[in-house]
């Protein structure tokens, strides 16, 4: 494990969107660090909701020439208030926009054979709770360059208020290859955005995270969904690595049987919250 202290400041503009930033101060310094570090050029973003990672993504790609970012968000409406389309942040950078192509409506394997391998950077930021980012990842690693970096945002999301959303936790674990971690964090226990530099043979190790299927999953995707992903899956993986996939779905299905939307997750995550808060001020007065 490597540690890194990535020093600097933030676009002062980003200033004016801290109500809808999803990421510490200290965790965006080290996505933009790392970025720089690693002269990253073609970027995949998966999850964009306002848009303040992207941004933050193309500021830091503004003068790498050739550069580029794909963000990919399933929903086409922020999450957090249908009213905004996600990604508007983005909106009033017409110039950071040259280097920007959003794609939204669709899990990112509707898009990874357009945008092409050889990625070299991979940021990763949607569920936070089984199946989410374990499918992500495993969408996007056949098209990652080798040795290229995967960037998970919320690996200690569970330590917060519900130890079941611990799935980023379990991924930073499961990837194969050198992990890479902020030096500084304002979290109690762990960091909480981390990086992995993929070891050569990352696809052939995928098994580890197809086995992490295999834990509860806390929400259910869509029957299309399913046949869209075992279809690509299929075209990238071994047999017996999707049979794993087909199997946690099917075991998955005897406990979540109602579909689950981002958008219900966020309300639900939110009255949990609430929830726990209340008992924790009840019982300590
Ligand atoms: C935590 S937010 C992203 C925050 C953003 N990265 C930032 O820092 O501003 C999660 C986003 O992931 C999206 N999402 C959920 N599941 C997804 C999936 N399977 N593929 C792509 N996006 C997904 C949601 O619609 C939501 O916009």
């Amino acid at each position: 494990m490597e540690k890194r202290k990535y020093c600097g400041s933030l676009m002062t503009s980003m200033q004016n969107y801290k109500d809808f930033a999803e990421m510490t101060e200290s965790e965006m310094l080290f996505l933009s660090g790392l970025i720089k570090e690693t002269k990253a050029k073609k970027i995949v973003e998966i999850g964009v909701a306002s848009g303040t990672s992207s941004l933050l993504i193309l500021d830091t790609i503004k003068n790498t020439e050739g550069a580029h970012l794909h963000s990919i968000d399933y929903s086409a409406d922020y999450y957090r208030d249908a009213s905004k389309r996600t990604g508007f942040v983005v909106e009033d950078y017409s110039d950071l926009k040259q280097k920007w192509t959003l794609h939204t409506g669709a899990m990112s394997c509707r898009f990874l054979e357009n945008i092409g391998n050889e990625i070299d950077l991979c940021f990763i930021d949607t569920m936070h709770c089984s199946p989410g980012e374990f499918l992500d990842y495993l969408q996007v690693l056949p098209f990652m360059k080798k040795e290229g970096i995967i960037v998970l945002h919320d690996i200690a999301f569970h330590t917060y208020d519900n130890p079941a959303w611990n799935t980023c936790c379990i991924l930073f674990s499961a990837i194969h290859g050198q992990k890479i971690l902020p030096e500084y964090t304002e979290h109690k226990y762990i960091p909480n955005i981390g990086a992995i530099k993929l070891s050569p043979s990352a696809i052939e190790e995928a098994f580890d995270v197809f086995n992490a299927l295999m834990l509860a999953w806390l929400y259910q995707i869509n029957k299309k969904d399913f046949w869209e992903l075992k279809s690509y899956f299929k075209k990238y993986y071994p047999d017996e690595l999707v049979n794993i996939f087909e199997k946690a779905y099917a075991f998955s299905s005897k406990f979540v049987e109602k579909e689950i939307r981002i958008q219900d997750l966020y309300v639900y995550s939110k009255k949990l919250y609430l929830t726990l808060k209340y008992l924790k001020l009840h019982f300590l007065g």
